[in-house]
Order: C-alpha cells, then sequence, then structure tokens
C-alpha cells in the first residue's frame, strides 16, 4: 500500500491529481478548506481508502498537529511509501505592493511557504523511524523564476519554495526524496483570478494565453504529474 497526503484538493491541478492517484493499493489523505464530494465518491466506487482533512493552512502553528493526526490515520496500514504533494496556493495578493494589504501578504506567505516548509518538517521528523520511502512534492512555479511586476509576494515565495527544496535535497534524511514541478500554465481557478485582477500588467498576457487556447489543461498536468510520482 502506497500512502499520498496532497494539499489543495477541492480544485484544479490538486483535484486532478488526487483524482488520479485514486487506485486500490493507495491510500489517500486530501487537505484543503472545502471538501470536493466527487473524489471521495470516485473513491469508494474504486475501493480506495480516502480520508478529507479540512483545514486551513494558513494556520500555521498547527500542522504539526495536523501531520500527526493524518499519520494516526495510516500507521495501522502496511506502507511501502509516503508520498506528500505540496500544491495548495493562492495567487493573492496581486498588484503593487504598496497596494497589497499585509493581512492577505501574510496570508500568502503562509499558505505558499511556510505551510510546505512546515508538513515537509513534520513528516519527516515523524515518519523517522517507520523505514518507508518518503517522498516529497513541491508544486511550483514559472514565476518562481520570472519576475512580474504586480506578483511580488506570489513569485517570492514560490522562489522560496524552490530554495527550500534544493536545501533539503543536500540534507541527509533516510529514505526521501524530494524535488518541484512547475506544472506551467494551467487552465483553473488561479488563471482566472489572475486574467481578471485590474491594472496587473500581467492580466493581458494571461487573457491572450486563455484566448489562444494555450493554458494546459489539469487533467494533463496531473498525469503527468502523477506519472512521475509513482516512479519516484
Ligand atoms: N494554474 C496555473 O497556471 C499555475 C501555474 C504555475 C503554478 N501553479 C501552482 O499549481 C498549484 C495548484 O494551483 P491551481 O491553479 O490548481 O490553483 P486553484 O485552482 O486556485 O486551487 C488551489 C487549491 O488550493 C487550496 N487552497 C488554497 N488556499 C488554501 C489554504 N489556505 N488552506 C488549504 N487549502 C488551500 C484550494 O482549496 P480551498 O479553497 O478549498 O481551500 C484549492 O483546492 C499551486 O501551487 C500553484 O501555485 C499553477
Amino acid at each position: 500500500m502506497k500512502a499520498f497526503i496532497v494539499t489543495g484538493t477541492s480544485r484544479g491541478l490538486g483535484f486532478e491529481i488526487c483524482k488520479q492517484l485514486i487506485k486500490r493499493n493507495h491510500l489517500i489523505i486530501s487537505i484543503a478548506r472545502n471538501n470536493n464530494d466527487t473524489l471521495l465518491e470516485l473513491a469508494a466506487q474504486n475501493n480506495c481508502e480516502m480520508h478529507f482533512v479540512k483545514y486551513d493552512l494558513q494556520y500555521t502553528e498547527g500542522i504539526s498537529d495536523l501531520i500527526q493526526g493524518i499519520l494516526k490515520l495510516v500507521i495501522n496500514t502496511k506502507l511501502e511509501s509516503i508520498t506528500l504533494i505540496n500544491n495548495a496556493a493562492q495567487v493573492t495578493p496581486l498588484g503593487s505592493i504598496d497596494c497589497c494589504t499585509p493581512e492577505e501578504t501574510v496570508r500568502n506567505v503562509q499558505t505558499n511557504l511556510l505551510a510546505p516548509i512546515l508538513l515537509t518538517q513534520s513528516l519527516i521528523k515523524q515518519t523517522e523511524q517507520w523505514g518507508i520511502h518518503r517522498v516529497i512534492v513541491n508544486i511550483s512555479s514559472g514565476s518562481a523564476k520570472q519576475a512580474a511586476a504586480g506578483m511580488s509576494v506570489y513569485c517570492a515565495s514560490k522562489a522560496a519554495l524552490n530554495m527550500f527544496t534544493s536545501c533539503i535535497q543536500l540534507e541527509s534524511h533516510r529514505s526521501l526524496t524530494t524535488y518541484t514541478v512547475d506544472p506551467g500554465m494551467v487552465d483553473t481557478d488561479m488563471q482566472a483570478v489572475a486574467r481578471i485582477e485590474e491594472g496587473l500588467p500581467m492580466s493581458d498576457f494571461f487573457r491572450e494565453v486563455k484566448e489562444t487556447g494555450s493554458l494546459k489543461s489539469a487533467d494533463d498536468v496531473a498525469k503527468k504529474i502523477v506519472k512521475r510520482v509513482l516512479t519516484s
């Protein structure tokens, strides 16, 4: 049995990743602020054990306990591996930095950066003695490398997540594989948010990409990610 913890599963890429992980010998724990009944129904139809954990990853002080609770759900199962996919993120606040509120700026960094860091830390610590293969996949973005006016907080949080991952790769952890994945531009709600943001220099570009049909489908991107995850 392989266990998977996926964040941000209510919609978009995380939903598709979770959907494609549904298999009889997989145990899936999905995390988001909102449930998606379709996933639980699909899992039940395919004899796949799935648990939904409602959690707002902005509340980073609870993340160690969150992982502890999740590991209790899998502890009685004979596992060959456990995989964490840090997918949940928000693109907001968008706009010139002086127009962003401190509250939304903090929420972005908590969700996009601090939560994946603490989930990684807690998972590594709490499974150190388990003797199974551990995989941590951090969903990154082209924005980690491409600076964009009006997207400073998102770009910075993704760039920092890349660096965090590179540092962990240099550490010695028993049976741990970790890497980032840049999914490219995907047709999800996140794109829609960026497309309609007034005064964002990149909005015209985001609209053009949508209108010319250049966005990738979440389904296709998830297939590639899941293929890689299953061979990690
Ligand atoms: N779409 C793109 O073009 C694109 C490009 C590059 C990288 N990415 C990356 O791909 C990943 C998925 O993006 P997406 O486009 O699928 O985004 P999305 O459609 O906006 O979905 C984001 C998911 O994250 C969850 N989430 C957001 N804030 C959360 C919080 N505080 N606590 C728990 N869950 C939270 C949402 O669920 P709830 O609202 O129910 O909590 C939702 O399920 C992100 O890491 C994003 O940065 C996307």
